[in-house]
């Protein structure tokens, strides 16, 4: 099985390069409105929003920045195809304005953009990120009532273009070799997810170093791979329109699917090939940890007295359900840089196999 996966150094907000309807699964993660890193591009989106904050209108630049996202929100609703789900990691932002200090709703703005485009909302995930300083409390200290809560939470909005779910053909194996395991499905359907700081993300690490991380404000590789584990089958293409270093590309690959992305800033695009050669190692690794994981799930069932009824059909190894019975994992087991169709696009072929037994 091929892959395909090209990224467009382009605006988002004109996704002209891709089609009506060509694309499954969005997994995307924007600049979020009024955090200071991104105010800069922001401001270089619309000019007005710097002269907001410069006027100390924080609202004013808050519905400024979403007006910029907005664009993007539409063109996403022209590309998906009927069905298709859209996943958007955002986190509120807090931030003092004008000597008022105040949070600034992102995640519920966002959910009010999709919902006016005729999106449905479907239930979202709270992604909980660790918490490890005492420093972190805002206000005024242990007296009361001037002291805020400290925010250490981000959204996984989840939105359904259309009323109805895709449909598939009966049986189709490029949907039930993608199952995932009945622990995981427990693990990753829960509202909330504690610990995405797991073994994907060490794997995903080597993407240029730390500095580019808190530059791109990458998210763990986990994030990308669970949502498009839980929200595609193999065949379907997934989009990153606010691309970074790639982390959505690298989970596509990894689990199977096509990707596209869109990005200003070249420079991180041009990172991505030195993470090239280290793919197919990468994609066994997160394969076999699945599995591991799996066999690990399988012994402290059967400590605790509880049985199977089921065998895997391509790994050895019983699982719960009739319908894991079908899962296939790949790996990559080549990937080459196609020739770029213009100087702004970089495309990538990935030939995958099954993942081996061993
Ligand atoms: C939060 S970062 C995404 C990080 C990414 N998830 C990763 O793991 O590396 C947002 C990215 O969107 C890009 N961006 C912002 N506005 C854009 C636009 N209008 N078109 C394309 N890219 C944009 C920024 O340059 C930045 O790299």
């Amino acid at each position: 099985m091929e892959t395909t996966h090209r990224v467009f150094v382009g605006d988002s907000r004109d996704l002209a390069a891709i089609d009506d309807a060509s694309v499954e699964l969005v997994v995307t993660s924007p600049p979020y409105p009024m955090i200071e890193m991104w105010d800069e591009l922001f401001t270089a989106l619309d000019p007005a929003i710097g002269d907001a904050l410069e006027s100390g209108d924080g609202r004013a630049a808050f519905d400024a920045m979403h007006a910029q996202l907005d664009r993007v929100w539409a063109e996403l609703e022209r590309v998906l195809v009927d069905g298709g789900i859209a996943c958007i990691n955002v986190g509120d932002a807090t931030r003092t304005v004008d000597g008022s200090f105040r949070v600034y709703p992102n995640h519920a703005r966002v959910l009010e953009a999709f919902e006016s485009r005729g999106f449905d909302p479907l239930p979202d995930v709270l992604w909980r990120k660790p918490a490890n300083s005492a420093a972190k409390f805002m206000g005024s200290g242990m007296i009361p009532p001037n002291a805020y809560v400290t925010l250490e939470h981000e959204y996984v909005l989840l939105f359904r273009k259309g009323g109805e779910s895709r449909g598939f053909e009966p049986g189709a194996d490029r949907r039930y070799e993608a199952a995932y395991f009945w622990e995981e499905r427990n693990r990753w359907f829960s509202d909330v997810w504690t610990e995405v700081q797991g073994e994907l993300q060490a794997l995903g690490g080597g993407n240029g170093g730390e500095d580019l991380r808190d530059r791109s404000a990458a998210y763990p590789l986990e994030i990308p791979y669970r949502l498009i584990c839980m929200y595609s089958a193999y065949g379907d293409t997934v989009l990153d329109p606010f691309w970074g270093t790639g982390t959505t590309t690298l989970a596509a690959m990894c689990a199977g699917r096509h990707s596209l992305g869109s990005e200003l800033e070249e420079p991180f695009v041009e990172l991505f090939d030195d993470r090239v050669p280290d793919i197919p190692a990468l994609s066994r690794s997160v394969g076999r940890t699945r599995l591991e994981r799996h066999r690990e799930f399988v012994s402290s069932r059967r400590e605790a007295g509880k049985g199977f009824e089921y065998e895997a059909d391509y790994y050895d190894t019983p699982v719960v359900t009739k319908m894991e019975r079908g899962i296939r994992l790949r790996e990559v087991e080549a990937i080459e840089a196609l020739e770029a169709a213009d100087g702004d696009e970089y495309g990538y072929r990935a030939d995958h196999v099954p993942l081996s037994r061993e």
